[in-house]
């Protein structure tokens, strides 16, 4: 059942509305604007329905600050009079679904919040589905992700602790937090084209031939065939394409160098590079943070972008890339 907040200093107004709303919704009712601002503070409401002129707190104020603590919930202004400059404020202020004039048709009432509450109600029902859908999509990556384990000397804590780097080395260079958490995620599938290598080059112990160096070199073009033509893969793309190309132009595939190689792909680059040094590989024993960053920093604008180099370690001295390797080890 909706719940609707009525407010008007005039009793009888508030009886009236109160008992013409009574059937069907939840009422709560206040007679003046502090009282509103109270249950506004305290209780969820679908929709508010307020008088404009009362003493103290007037009705811009009431619907101003559930703009401010309710934004969901929809507003309507009760005017007894046409007052232009406060009928602005709640339009420009409180966002107000529409305003009615007192004395108002009640049938007229009942219809607007009908129909409000319906679209209220599409919205939430709106919202849940995109939630479910973006948690499904997620999911599909870590899925995908998952299942191309073992593959590899890739483990998932690897893919895990690069999403976080490199959502956190984003976010430093400034990319905008939304996108950084895509990016975090997208680049879980760097290597996804790895499933397309034979596992006899992947898994040979000792070093590849020249033949075997070629095939393996395929990874980040077969990466981008998997990864589809959906828009929403378009930066897995671009980080699978371009995650083994280097800064001045000797990486591969397509020698691409400084800002022809995507950010996205600079930074996972990078993250991918310090994650690999930083852990136990089957040839290797972890190296400190603190080496792999200066080895990370001799190879500054050779294979990565000296800003990034920069922005990486920054985010070593505060303590960031410790707390996402203690979380994802
Ligand atoms: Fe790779
Ligand atoms: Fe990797």
């Amino acid at each position: 059942m909706h719940t609707l907040l009525v407010v008007d200093d005039d009793p009888d107004v508030l009886a009236t509305l109160t008992r013409s709303f009574r059937k069907g919704y939840k009422i709560l009712s206040a007679n003046g604007g502090e009282a509103a601002l109270d249950i506004l503070n305290t209780e969820s409401v679908d929709l508010i329905i307020c008088d404009q002129r009362m003493p103290n707190v007037d009705g811009v104020k009431v619907l101003t600050h559930a703009f401010i603590v309710q934004p969901e919930a929809i507003r309507i202004l009760l005017t007894g009079y046409a007052d232009m400059e406060s009928l602005l404020a709640c339009v420009n202020d409180a966002h107000i679904y529409k305003y009615v004039t007192k004395p108002w048709i009640p049938d007229d009432l009942n219809l607007t919040v009908v129909r409000a509450l319906e679209s209220l109600d599409l919205q939430r029902q709106l919202d849940i589905a995109r939630q479910q859908l973006e948690s499904a999509y997620q999911e599909t990556v870590v899925m995908l992700c998952l299942a191309a384990e073992g593959k590899d000397q890739d483990t998932s804590s690897h893919l895990h602790r690069v999403r976080y780097y490199t959502q956190a080395l984003a976010i430093a260079v400034g990319v905008e937090e939304k996108e950084a958490i895509h990016l975090g995620l997208m680049s879980m599938l760097h290597d996804i084209g790895k499933l397309a290598t034979p596992d006899e080059i992947l898994k040979k112990p000792g070093k590849l031939t020249d033949e075997e160096w070629v095939i393996m070199k395929e990874h980040p073009m077969a990466g981008v065939r998997i990864l589809g033509n959906n828009p929403f893969y378009e930066v897995a793309r671009e980080v699978s394409a371009g995650h083994h190309e280097n800064f001045d132009g000797t990486g591969y595939p397509n020698q691409l160098s400084g800002e022809a190689i995507p950010l996205s792909a600079r930074i996972v680059k990078i993250v991918d590079v310090f994650d690999a040094l930083t852990t136990k590989r089957p040839y290797k024993e972890p190296w400190p943070m603190v080496a792999a960053l200066e080895n990370i920093e001799l190879h500054s604008a050779k294979m990565f972008d000296p800003k990034l180099v920069v922005e990486l370690k920054k985010l070593f001295e505060n303590g960031t890339l410790e707390r996402i390797n203690e979380l994802h080890g």
